[in-house]
C-alpha cells in the first residue's frame, strides 16, 4: 500500500491524488482521500484503480488544506470501497500500510466494550482504539502514543483528528515513511518519489519513530515519546522522468531500455580502460569470506539463483540462496565469517528486510543489490551495490532483473579476483564480454521482435506452458514462467531440464508447449536429450538457442528462436530478452492490464 499526507496552506485533495499516482506500484485495488474542511472530516473512496477515485472526486470534490490518502493492496478484507482506506471512527481518520497482527484480539476487546466494526480490515482497530482513547479523555498525542503501545505488527500510519485540523500524526514500524519539507507546508509519503512533485528535502522515519507534522515543521519522537533528531537529506528521486515515451506500456519501454541501463550499471563496476572489475565498487572483503548467503523475493530471488552459479564457479565460494520468506525462519546456522547479499529492486520488501536484519544480528557482512538507493535495505547494509536501472514502473520486473544480473556477474568476477580464483587474463576476458553486452542486447531486441509477436499469438491460446533449462538457464526458465503467469495469467512452470522425467513429463501433450532455453554451452547436449524426451511424447517445443545450438540440433520444433553465440557469463541477460518479449506480447494479445496485473503489487511491504 502507499500513503501520502499534506498539511498546508492551500487545497490538498488533487495534489494527494497526484502523489498517489506515483505510489500506485504499491497496490491498486482501491484508493481513498480524507481531508478536514471547516472543522469537518470528509472522505472519498473508490474500488479499483486510481482513475475511479479521480472520477469520484470530479463529481464530488473535497476541499481542505490538510489531508491523507492511500492506495491499497488488500491483506485483510476484500478490495471493496467499504474496506478502502481512510478508515473513519468518531472524528479520527487513518491510513495504514502493513498488518496489525493483534487486530483480532483488539477487535474482540473493543467489540466486547460495545464498539461496532464497519469493515473487515485489520486497520480499523487503529481508528477504533484512537477514538476510544480520545473518549477516555486523552489528547491526540497521548492517544496516538497509547495506540502505538497497544498494536503489534508492521505499520506505516498517517492519522488526522477532526478536532486537530492543523496536524498529521505519523508512525513507522516496518514499512517505509518519509517526511517532506515545503514552504509553509509539510508532507508525508511512503517514498521520496511520491513526494518529488512537492519537495526534494526529506527525512526518513526509522522503525519505532512517530511524528507530529504541522505547517511549520515536524516533531519526531521515539517509542517513549522523547524528541529525536533524524537526518534531513536531499532526495534524488525528483530527477527521474516517469513516462512511457513512445511505448504502449511501461513494461515494453523498460524492456527496450535495457541496453542503455545495463551499460550505465556496468560503468559503475568496470574499469573500461584496464578491462577489469573496479574493486572499489566491490566493497565486501570477499577474500576473507567463507561462504555467501543470498536472499530475495520474486524475480530478484531468481537473479540471486543465477548469481549463485556465478559465485560458485568464478569465486569458488559456497553459496546458500533462498527466498527471503523461508530464509528468515529457517534457523540457518550462519557464521560471522560469511557475507550475505540481499537483492531487491525496491529495497523495501518486508521478507528480504527481515532476512537482512537476521543476518546482521548474526554478525555477517551485509551487502545489498538494490535499485532504490534511498531504500531501507540500502540504508541498513554495510555495502550497497546499486543496479542503476532507473525507476521501474511495470509490475513485472524486466530491466531491474537484467541489471541485477549484470551487477551480480561483476561482483562474482570481482570476488574471484580477490580470492585468486580468476586470473588476470580470465578477468579481462570476462569483462570484455560484459562490456559487449549492451550492443548485443540492442541487436537482439531489434531482430527478434516480429517472431516473438507471432509466437505470442500461439501462446495466448494455451492454458499451460512448461519452461526448461539447465545451469543458469534453469533459474531463467523459472523467470520465464513467472513473467508469463504474472501478466498473461497463463499457468506456467519453470523446471530444471533434468527434472523433466521426475514429474512434469506426465503433463506433456500437444496442448502444452515446452519452451526450452538452451544456449550452446556445457549443458547443451544434456538439454537436447531432454528435448528428445518431450518430442517422443508428442510435445511441441519452442526452442530458444543460439546459432551453434540451432545448427547442432536436428529436432523438429514448433519454433526456434536463434540468438547470437555469446559467452556463458552474459548468456542469462541475452536469453532474458526473448522470454520477456514473449510474456509481454502474449499479455498484449490477451488484453490484460500489462503494467498493473491483477492482484500483484510492485513493492510488497508485508510478509
Ligand atoms: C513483487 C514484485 C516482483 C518482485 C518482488 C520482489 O512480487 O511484483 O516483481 O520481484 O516483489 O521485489 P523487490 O523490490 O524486493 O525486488
Amino acid at each position: 500500500c502507499g500513503i501520502v499526507g499534506i498539511v498546508g496552506d492551500r487545497a490538498v485533495s488533487e495534489r494527494l491524488v497526484d502523489a498517489l499516482k506515483r505510489l500506485e506500484y504499491r497496490g491498486y485495488d482501491s484508493a481513498g482521500v480524507a481531508t478536514i474542511h471547516d472543522g469537518k472530516l470528509e472522505r472519498r473512496r473508490a474500488e479499483g484503480k486510481l482513475v475511479n477515485l479521480e472520477t469520484r472526486l470530479q463529481a464530488e470534490p473535497l476541499a481542505g488544506n490538510i489531508g491523507i490518502a492511500h492506495t491499497r493492496w488488500a491483506t485483510h478484507g476484500a478490495p471493496t470501497e467499504n474496506n478502502a482506506h481512510p478508515h473513519f471512527t468518531d472524528g479520527v481518520a487513518v491510513v495504514h500500510n502493513g498488518i496489525i497482527e493483534n487486530f483480532s484480539e483488539i477487535k474482540d476487546e473493543l467489540g466486547g466494550a460495545g464498539a461496532t466494526f464497519k469493515t473487515q480490515t485489520d486497520t480499523e482497530v487503529v481508528a477504533q482504539l484512537l477514538a476510544k482513547y480520545r473518549r477516555d479523555g486523552l489528547g491526540y498525542r497521548e492517544a496516538m502514543q497509547a495506540m502505538l503501545r497497544r498494536v503489534t505488527g508492521a505499520y506505516a500510519l498517517a492519522v488526522i483528528f477532526e478536532d486537530a485540523p492543523d496536524t498529521i500524526m505519523a508512525a513507522r514500524s516496518g514499512p517505509p515513511l518519509a517526511v517532506g519539507y515545503g514552504k509553509g507546508e509539510m508532507f508525508l509519503g511512503s517514498d521520496a518519489i511520491a513526494l518529488s512533485p512537492f519537495t526534494n528535502e526529506i527525512t526518513y522515519l526509522i522503525d519505532g519513530d512517530w511524528a507530529v507534522l504541522n505547517r511549520d515543521g515536524v516533531e519526531i519522537l521515539d517509542h517513549d515519546g522523547n524528541r529525536v533528531e533524524r537526518p534531513r537529506q536531499v532526495s534524488v528521486a525528483a530527477a527521474y522522468m516517469v513516462d512511457k515515451g513512445n511505448h504502449k506500456h511501461f513494461m515494453e519501454k523498460e524492456i527496450y531500455e535495457q541496453p542503455e541501463v545495463i551499460s550505465r550499471a556496468l560503468g559503475h563496476y568496470v574499469d573500461l580502460i584496464e578491462n577489469r572489475i573496479d574493486l572499489e565498487a566491490v566493497s565486501i572483503d570477499f577474500a576473507k569470506v567463507q561462504s555467501l548467503a543470498i536472499s530475495a523475493c520474486g524475480t530478484a530471488y531468481l537473479a540471486g539463483l543465477i548469481g549463485k552459479y556465478w559465485f560458485e564457479r568464478y569465486a569458488r565460494l559456497p553459496v546458500e540462496a533462498d527466498v527471503a520468506s523461508e530464509f528468515r525462519y529457517r534457523d540457518i546456522p550462519l557464521s560471522p565469517q560469511s557475507a550475505a547479499l540481499f537483492i531487491s529492486q525496491s529495497g523495501e520488501t518486508a521478507d528480504t528486510l527481515a532476512s537482512l536484519r537476521y543476518c546482521k544480528d548474526e554478525g555477517l557482512q551485509i551487502g545489498a543489490v538494490v535499485n532504490v538507493r534511498e531504500s531501507t535495505i540500502a540504508r541498513e547494509s554495510d555495502a550497497v551495490f546499486p543496479i542503476m536501472a532507473g525507476p521501474e514502473i511495470g509490475v513485472a520486473s524486466t530491466k531491474a532483473f537484467t541489471c541485477q544480473l549484470a551487477v551480480l556477474a561483476a561482483l562474482a568476477i570481482g570476488a574471484g579476483r580477490a580470492r585468486g580464483t580468476v586470473s588476470r587474463q580470465e578477468e579481462e576476458r570476462l569483462v570484455r564480454h560484459l562490456t559487449e553486452m549492451p550492443r548485443i542486447m540492442s541487436s537482439v531486441l531489434n531482430s527478434i521482435q516480429p517472431k516473438m509477436e507471432s509466437l505470442a499469438r500461439e501462446l495466448s491460446k494455451c492454458r499451460d506452458v512448461l519452461y526448461l533449462g539447465r545451469g543458469t538457464s534453469y533459474p531463467l526458465a523459472m523467470e520465464g514462467a513467472l513473467k508469463l503467469k504474472e501478466i498473461s495469467y497463463i499457468h506456467a512452470e519453470g523446471y530444471a531440464a533434468g527434472e523433466l522425467k521426475h514429474g512434469p513429463i506426465a503433463l506433456i501433450d500437444e496442448n502444452m508447449p515446452v519452451i526450452v532455453i538452451a544456449p550452446h554451452d556445457r549443458f547443451f547436449e544434456k538439454t537436447v536429450s531432454n528435448m528428445q524426451e518431450v518430442a517422443a511424447r508428442g510435445g511441441r517445443i519452442i526452442f530458444i538457442t543460439d546459432e551453434k545450438g540451432a545448427a547442432a540440433s536436428k529436432l523438429e520444433t514448433m519454433s526456434t528462436i536463434v540468438l547470437p553465440v555469446v559467452d556463458e557469463i552474459i548468456a542469462p541477460m541475452i536469453f532474458s530478452l526473448p522470454i520477456q518479449l514473449l510474456a509481454y506480447h502474449t499479455a498484449v494479445f490477451m488484453g490484460t492490464d500489462v503494467d498493473q496485473p491483477r492482484n500483484l503489487a510492485k513493492s510488497v511491504t508485508v510478509e
